[in-house]
């Protein structure tokens, strides 16, 4: 058993409270690798942003879990090299789908989990969502669980279709499970493909697709149920356009990729959303960079080439959504 506090690790009570007064949001970024890792850190570390690293089932099945946990320890010193004196890094399982992975992540020195068991009926998911919380908190460990449905990229439902969480339910969800923050479904979801063409209406002046808007009513009606109570949002990728046409560029087939406008998320963040999930843009920002700079320069073959520009690039869209976007910037001076 390790404890996330020797790891100079921190869980996320103290950074949503902050959050949810401040009118701001706590970037919470996935990373699977050295370089995403290295770039989320240099960004936090230049803000001053509290900051949530995110690993997914994925992320260690193709990392390894030790690995990764280790890495998350290595970034608390690397935050202080950079200059970062207090580093707030939290360290959170993203999407975890049983009691069994959560307790080894609580078990291994994360300092957060999310029990994301928003596909089983209601009573199934307060029943597990409970005992993660309950064997998390042991720990002084914080849960997000998750209340409502995201649209999949790979189902046939459109994002209005998608179950959007019921705000008459979320006092007896929170309160029955004990979790800390609630994740829910307004309108985003998850990849680089939230929207189809035909869901979005066309920019007169710039030509350029425009997603419906999220279901502000229903995050406020949230609100009102469950005053000052952390909201998250996952499936937060703006989808850059700028990266996607630098995809398709040199050489890459994203036809029509759609995210969330930025407008919304910042409207979002200055709600009771204080964890703002993104991903999605990380991936289309290191491939961007990777495919332009291998275009360009045909004969390199040293991945340090190639995954240099790529940490850059990262670290520009990371910066730029903490200042620009979430707020989140000098908040843990
Ligand atoms: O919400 C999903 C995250 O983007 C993680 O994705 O399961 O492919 O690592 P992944
Ligand atoms: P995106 O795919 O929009 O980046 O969402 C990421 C996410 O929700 C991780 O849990
Ligand atoms: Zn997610």
């Amino acid at each position: 058993m390790v404890s996330y506090k020797e790891l100079g690790l921190v869980n996320t009570r103290e950074m949503f409270k902050k959050a949810v007064a401040g009118g701001y949001a706590i970037p919470a970024f996935n990373f699977n690798n050295m370089e995403q890792l290295q770039a989320i850190i240099m960004a936090a570390a230049e803000t001053k942003s509290p900051v949530i690293l995110q690993v997914s089932k994925g992320a260690r099945n193709y990392a390894n879990a030790t690995l990764l946990r280790y890495m998350a320890e290595g970034a608390v010193a690397y935050a202080k090299e950079l200059g970062w004196e207090h580093p707030q890094i939290c360290l959170h399982l993203d999407h975890g789908d049983s009691f069994e992975l959560c307790k080894n992540c609580v078990d291994m020195g994360f300092s957060s989990v999310m029990i994301d068991a928003s596909a089983l009926p209601y009573e199934e998911n307060i029943a597990l969502s409970k005992k993660v919380a309950d064997y998390a908190h042991q720990y002084d460990v914080t849960v997000e669980a998750e209340l409502g449905v995201l649209a999949g990229v790979e189902d046939e439902v459109s994002a209005e279709q998608s179950h959007y969480t019921r705000p008459e339910e979320v006092i007896d969800f929170a309160t029955r499970t004990g979790c800390d923050s609630l994740a829910i479904s307004v309108g985003t979801s998850h990849g680089a493909y939230k929207f189809k063409p035909e869901q979005c209406t066309r920019d007169p002046k710039t030509g350029k697709l425009v997603p419906p808007p999220l279901a502000f009513d229903v995050l406020h009606e949230i609100e009102k149920k469950l005053p000052g109570f952390p909201i998250v949002l996952h499936g937060s990728s703006s989808v850059p356009q700028e990266y996607v046409d630098m995809c398709n560029k040199y050489g890459g087939n994203l036809p029509n990729a759609i995210g969330i406008p930025e407008e919304q998320l910042r409207e979002a963040a200055k709600s009771a959303v204080c964890k703002i999930n993104i991903d999605s843009d990380s991936r289309l920002a290191m491939t961007a960079a990777i495919r332009k700079h291998l275009a360009e320069n045909p004969s390199h073959f040293d991945p340090r080439q190639y995954l240099k520009p790529a940490r850059e690039e990262m670290k520009k869209m990371y910066i730029h959504k903490i200042v620009n976007v979430l707020g989140s910037d000098g908040k843990a001076e």
